[in-house]
This record gives structure tokens, C-alpha cells and sequence, in this order.
């Protein structure tokens, strides 16, 4: 029998590429399992759970934050980079996770929150206490207020969860910070806060981690010299690309440089994905080797189930891909949007914030159709070259939850933006493990986020005894995909009928999806993998492709 670390150390070349084209599971920790009934998730839970994810057969997890926070930003707002929040863990038992996936071959990639710290971390207590013109607030981005007595804020700016991108400390200065308030800017000209940074990613490397998920990549760099523009300027038309204070300018790869230096001192070097919010043509400095190695192309997650469109999405994103030298990532969900299968039940168009604050009723989703376009669209980003992200809950089909309470909503969205916008919570409800119990098998008490009763329908433990299952199909497809997968060209078919998307992957694996409703003929081929609900027999003598389907077709000519 293969032993796990034979599968993690493989050959030297293949443990310094296995990312290129990785199936990397997004855990969001304090929604995943809860060991101590607490009702917040927590390392050990996520230990106990280690052989779901072997059964399901992902390449890796990616770890959302973990560390101590107050959770303003669900974790996101990290008080201490290098430990682990005490409610959910410690640091040993981080090694025991580490220990536990990397004994079944699964590597490990950490968040790293590099555009702001928290307002509860140690440096930026200390510049609160030291006062205007500190070397400690040196570190942040402080400024002075406008007005007589600086009562005013320096910009018009506003921050990303709504309200202003300022907050006042009582004298006189104001500090920056594009998220909550709660989350400082860093000021990245200053070199200890480089050096920190570093000092983090050799924490975590020494701890065995593989690779690291950059948090808004995009932002690190600022131009604050004086003036500075106002909110309308910041992207006035002569703002080129390169040119806006604070995205995307080009001294952010000086950075990245540095920590690739800081990746190339492990063997196999530490990998590391950006995510980096920039006009697709920009996205590949981000992903260079010199760089951070890989960037999330997130067309997908704004894609209709429409075959022009994925088509589109896909040329484009292998050629800038190519363009790199990197691989492409492919991601249909994850913890800041809404989940697949229940954009897919919706029409094209909707205002999905509009449809959350409707409770989930207007427009009504057509979940049976969610369900299916999701299988499909899984299905179809599973045979493509490169690596896709995958997250927890979208093996078991899970729709948003678009119920939740004004009372339980966490997400600083819905404080900031005076109650008009729910955010991301309905993506983040714990996952249910079992179809009984207090928080459905997540823990023994009830969860941090209420799970709905219709969340038992689509529990692991029914799933499991289900072969027509959402979790059936992606242990299948992970399972093919992992006998399939070569080199990483892809061959599009052309003659293919309106609505379908079609292509052959190296050694005769070709996937195919209809978009359609009809179903159209099915070309030659043993169909090895079906996203609908098909029987092995049925599999066998399949003609015709049904609506809403994508099948994987082994040929020996291809
Ligand atoms: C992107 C993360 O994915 C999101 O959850 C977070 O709120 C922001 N960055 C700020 O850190």
C-alpha cells in the first residue's frame, strides 16, 4: 500500500509543482466541526474530520484564518499572526492537524492577512498609546484629521464594508483602514513590517505548512503622498492601471519578491495563491515564479451557467495562465459569496444581496435546477487544467441559508451598512455532519451560526448511503480526476451543438456539458463520470446527454 508521506514526498519535481494542478479544499475553521460543543469550530474538529476529506480525495486544505481575532471579520482581523485563537485551539494541536493531513497525503496552506492587522494587535495598541507622531504609528497608516483640531477625516474615502475608510483615535489622528475599522492598514514602506511578515511565513513553514492563500494581495502598496485624492479621483480616467493609490500598483511585487526569497528557502519550496482583485490582463504578475506563484481567477464566480460564457472564461484564463507560467485556478465558491447551487437556482441577473435581504424568497430559487447546473458546473471545472478551490459544504450540494435572523448575522456588512446588505453569514452556517443532534453532528451544542432544519436533508451521514448523492459525485469525479489527469493542454471541440461546451484533455479524457435543457448526442466513448444521477448500467449504454449535465468520456483515439 501506498504509505501517506509516499504520496506527499513523491519525487522532488512533482512535490515542487503539486499545486499546479491541486484540488484544494477551503475549510472556513469556526463553521467546519466543533470538537468541545462550544458551538464554534475548532482545530480538533477539524482533525476528527481528516478522513472525510481523505474519502472525498482533495490534494490539500486551505486553512481560513485561525488566529486569535475578535472576529469582527469573521477571523480576518487578526490580533496575533502567529498563533491560534485559544477558543479554537493551540498551537500543538495545529501540529496534530498538520500531522494528520499530511499522514493521508493532504498538504496544508494557511491565510495570511497581510493588508491590516487588527485593532487588538499588539502594534497597533502600542501606536494607540504612543501617540501622534510615534515611531509606533509609523507601522499603520496613520494621518492627521482635517479641521482646526483635526475633527475631520483626512479623505472623503470609504471603506469596503461601507462608512468611512477613516476612524478618529481621540487626537487629532485618524488611522486607515479599507475594511471595518477594526482592521488597521498596515503601512508596508516600513521595513519591520516587512521583516514581521517574513518572520510569519518562516513561523508556519517551519511548521510544516505547504503553502500560504494571500488575503487582498492587491493592496499592500499605497502612494499616500500628499495631496491625496478624493474618493471620486481615486479612479478618475487618467488613473492608469498601476497608478491607483492603493490597488494594484506596481512596487506590490517588490514585496512578493521578497517572500518568494522566503519560499525558495524550504525544499519543496512554499507556494503561495493571491487574492488579488485586478483587471484580468494585471493578474499575471501576481502569479509569476518570481511572485507569489498563483492567483484566483474568480470570472467564474460572477459566470452564469451558460456555455458562451464558461467557454469565454476558460480561453481566457488559460491564456493568461500561460502568460505566467503559472497554472489557472478555477473557484465556484467560497466563504464571501453566494453558494453555487443556489446562484444557479436563481435567474440570470438577480441582485443576489437584494434576494438575501428577501429572506430567500424573491425571486423563489428553482433548487432542483441550482442542484443540477451545480453538479454540472463542478464537473466541468473538475477536468479542466489547473487547480480548482474547493468549499466545505459544496460537496454535500449545500444552497446559501438566505434565512438567518437581523440577530445572528455576524458579517460586519450588515452593522455597516446600516442593515440594508446580510453579507456572507448564509455561506458560513456549520456544516451538518449527521441528520440528528444539537448542531447536526457539527457539535454537541448549538452551532455559532443557526443552522436551518433543512440543512439534515443534506448531511454527510445520508449523503454517504446515497450513490446519486452530491457527495457520491465529487468523491467520483476527485477519485477520476485523479487517474485522468496528465499534462495540462487542453483541445477544444468545435462541432459541438449550441449549448455545449466540449474539450479533450491529454490521454483521451474528454468533458462535456450541456448547458441546454434538451438532451443532444452523446459522441463515441466509455462514459466514466456522470454529474446526473446515472446508474453504472446506465452509464454503460448512454446515447444522449441529458440538460444541465456534463459527462467525462474515455476514448482511445482522442
Ligand atoms: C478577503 C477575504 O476573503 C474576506 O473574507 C475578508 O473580509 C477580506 N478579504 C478582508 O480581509
Amino acid at each position: 500500500m501506498t504509505s501517506a508521506l509516499d504520496v506527499v514526498r513523491t519525487t522532488d519535481a512533482e512535490a515542487a509543482t503539486w499545486w499546479r494542478q491541486a484540488v484544494v479544499y477551503q475549510i472556513y475553521p469556526r463553521s467546519f466541526a466543533d470538537s468541545n460543543g462550544d458551538g464554534l469550530g475548532d482545530l480538533p474538529g477539524i482533525t476528527t474530520r481528516v478522513p472525510h476529506l481523505a474519502a472525498l480525495g482533495v490534494d490539500a486544505v486551505w486553512l481560513s484564518p485561525f488566529y486569535p481575532s475578535a472576529l469582527a471579520d469573521g477571523g480576518y482581523d487578526v490580533d496575533d499572526y502567529r498563533d491560534v485563537d485559544p477558543r479554537i485551539g493551540t498551537l500543538e494541536q495545529f501540529d496534530d492537524l498538520v500531522a494528520a493531513l499530511h499522514a493521508h497525503g493532504i498538504r496544508v496552506v494557511v491565510d495570511i492577512v497581510p493588508n491590516h492587522s487588527s485593532n487588538r494587535h499588539r502594534w497597533f495598541t502600542d501606536a494607540l498609546a504612543a501617540g501622534p507622531g510615534s515611531p509606533e504609528r509609523a507601522r499603520y497608516v496613520f494621518r492627521r484629521g482635517q479641521g482646526p483640531d483635526g475633527e475631520l477625516p483626512p479623505t472623503d474615502w470609504t471603506a469596503m464594508f461601507g462608512g468611512p475608510a477613516w476612524e478618529p483615535v481621540g487626537d487629532g489622528d485618524w488611522y486607515l483602514h479599507l475594511f471595518a475599522p477594526e482592521q488597521p492598514d498596515w503601512n508596508w514602506d516600513h521595513p519591520e513590517v516587512r521583516e514581521d511578515f517574513h518572520t510569519t511565513l518562516r513561523f508556519w513553514s517551519d511548521r510544516g505548512v505547504d503553502g500560504f492563500r494571500i488575503d487582498v494581495a492587491h493592496a499592500l502598496a499605497k502612494d499616500l503622498s500628499e495631496p491625496l485624492p478624493s474618493q471620486a479621483d481615486l479612479r478618475a480616467p487618467d488613473v492608469l492601471d498601476g497608478m491607483h493609490r492603493f490597488e494594484d500598483r506596481d512596487e506590490v511585487h517588490e514585496i512578493y519578491r521578497g517572500w518568494r526569497a522566503v519560499f525558495d528557502e524550504y525544499d519543496p519550496p512554499r507556494t503561495a495563491v493571491a487574492e488579488a482583485w485586478v483587471p484580468a490582463h494585471r493578474r499575471a504578475r501576481y502569479a509569476s515564479p518570481e511572485g507569489l506563484g498563483q492567483a484566483f481567477n474568480f470570472d467564474l464566480l460572477l459566470a452564469d451557467p451558460d456555455a458562451a460564457q464558461f467557454r469565454r472564461t476558460i480561453e481566457d484564463n488559460l491564456a493568461l495562465a500561460h502568460e505566467s507560467g503559472a497554472s489557472s485556478t478555477w473557484v465556484l465558491s467560497n466563504h464571501d459569496v453566494v453558494r453555487h447551487a443556489t446562484r444557479y437556482a436563481l435567474p440570470a441577473g438577480t441582485d443576489l444581496p437584494a434576494w438575501l435581504m428577501s429572506g430567500g424568497t424573491d425571486p423563489a430559487p428553482d433548487l432542483e435546477r441550482g442542484r443540477r447546473l451545480a453538479r454540472a458546473a463542478t464537473a466541468l471545472v473538475l477536468a479542466l487544467p489547473g487547480s480548482t478551490y474547493l468549499y466545505q459544504g459544496e460537496e454535500l450540494g449545500l444552497p446559501e441559508v438566505a434565512e438567518l435572523d437581523a440577530a445572528d448575522l455576524q458579517d460586519p456588512t450588515w452593522q455597516r451598512s446600516q442593515g440594508t446588505e446580510k453579507g456572507r453569514d448564509g455561506c458560513r452556517v456549520p456544516l451538518p455532519w449527521t441528520a440528528h443532534g444539537a448542531s447536526l453532528g457539527f457539535g454537541d451544542g448549538p452551532a455559532h451560526l443557526p443552522q436551518p432544519a433543512w440543512f439534515a436533508e443534506y448531511a454527510v451521514s445520508r449523503q454517504e448511503e446515497d450513490p446519486t448523492s452530491t457527495l457520491a459525485l465529487y468523491r467520483r469525479a476527485l477519485a477520476a480526476r485523479r487517474r485522468l489527469q496528465t499534462g495540462e493542454q487542453l483541445e477544444w471541440a468545435d462541432d459541438v451543438p449550441a449549448g455545449v461546451v466540449r474539450f479533450r484533455r491529454p490521454g483521451g479524457w474528454t468533458s462535456m456539458t450541456n448547458f441546454g435543457p434538451a438532451a443532444v448526442p452523446l459522441p463515441a466513448g466509455r462514459v466514466v463520470l456522470s454529474s446526473g444521477t446515472h446508474t453504472d448500467d446506465e452509464l454503460a449504454t448512454l446515447t444522449q446527454l441529458p440538460g444541465e449535465t456534463t459527462v467525462w468520456l474515455e476514448t482511445t483515439t482522442a
